[in-house]
């Protein structure tokens, strides 16, 4: 069964050919990196419009790479939220375009299901699993029960762990999207030379990550004279501590035997590293996406929009765009 994903959910165009849920035929990713760096993030207004030039040319090319046409697909797959509005939009009205035209059927697919759906294009863990979605817009730690069956037990009170790499990146004087650049500037530095906080939140799954940033906003200004890759580095040491630690935490707490993780941020390689390491140490099998998976992509999206589709839950012509739209409430 062959299923189109596209997604639009906050800067990246993108449109996948998946074949039963599991078989990436083809995955195309337009990002808008160079249209955004000069602002140190997102301009909402600039993302919809780019993908409004975009997404022609973007589904037309999976299709092409796949080598197949409309009436060789069994259904379209769309991210319908959470994200920015204006953007999703544009995925959303061009899903229902092509569904309505060649009679394809349509299913709404939560952008975090998809995420956590990306591990399924190249593995297969077994359920129930602990699922660490960390992106730009999200970080949550998921009880995962099933396709379709998601319990929050984390989340962060403020902002994402991407959000705070593009933050931190900013202030230190570099572009968007800032957690690929630190990661880079991190292997040349030292983290032993300041220890910022973490906010465990004893007692919670929960995450914080507005005070990590505030501390090294002080400590740009307070040390000048710093070098920015040991800053760098200082920093993401503290949040990888936290994600691994409340990671593993969960996993201990429920007894389970497996995280599965997703979302930009798990493309990092500390974290990567990190994780793989006190997994092994606690006994836990730990699931990571190649690095092109973990950052958006409309392969997730099919993957997702594939479960949906054995159980029958199509969506409808009505199908509107949701910014906010927490994950275990997906259903359509
Ligand atoms: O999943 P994603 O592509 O989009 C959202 O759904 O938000 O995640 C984008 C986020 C950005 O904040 C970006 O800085 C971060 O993921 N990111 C990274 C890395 N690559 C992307 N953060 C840390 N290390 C990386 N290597
Ligand atoms: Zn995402």
């Amino acid at each position: 069964m062959l299923i189109l994903g596209i997604d639009t959910s906050c800067d990246d165009t993108s449109a996948a050919v998946v074949e039963d849920g599991s078989r990436v035929v083809s995955n195309i990713v337009s990002n808008q990196d160079r249209i955004h760096e000069k602002y140190g993030g997102i301009v909402p207004e600039l993302a919809s419009r780019r993908h409004i030039e975009m997404i022609l040319p973007v589904v037309d090319e999976a299709m092409k790479g796949a080598n197949i046409g409309f009436e060789d697909i069994d259904a379209i797959a769309v991210s319908y939220g959470p994200g920015l509005i204006g953007s999703l939009l544009v995925g959303v009205c061009f899903a229902k375009s092509l569904s309505f035209v060649n009679k394809v059927p349509m299913i709404a697919v939560n952008h975090l299901e998809g995420h956590i759906c990306s591990i399924f294009l190249e593995a297969k863990p077994e359920f129930p699993f602990i699922a660490l979605v960390v992106s730009g817009g999200h970080t949550s730690l998921y009880y995962v029960e099933g396709f379709g069956i998601y319990r929050e037990i984390g989340r962060t009170r403020d902002d994402a762990a991407g959000e705070a790499y593009d933050k931190v990146a900013k202030l230190l004087g570099f572009g968007y999207p800032g957690g690929p650049i630190i990661d880079e500037l991190s292997r040349k530095g030292d983290k032993e030379v300041v220890v910022f906080p973490r906010a465990n939140l004893k007692g919670s799954f929960d995450f914080s990550f507005s005070g990590l940033k505030t501390a090294v906003l002080n400590y740009t200004k307070k040390t000048p004279d710093s070098k920015k890759e040991d800053t760098a580095a200082c920093f993401q040491d503290a949040v990888v501590d936290v994600l691994v630690n409340k990671s593993i935490g969960a996993a201990r707490s429920k007894g389970i035997k497996r995280i599965v993780l997703s979302g930009g941020v798990s493309a990092n390689t500390a974290l990567r590293e990190r994780i793989k390491k006190e997994s092994l140490g606690n006994g836990i099998d730990v699931y990571l996406p190649s690095l092109q998976l973990c950052t958006d992509n409309a392969a997730m999206v099919a993957a997702a929009g594939y479960h949906r589709f054995l159980k029958g839950e199509f969506a409808n012509i009505s199908l509107n765009p949701k910014a906010y739209l927490p994950l275990g409430d997906c259903r359509t």
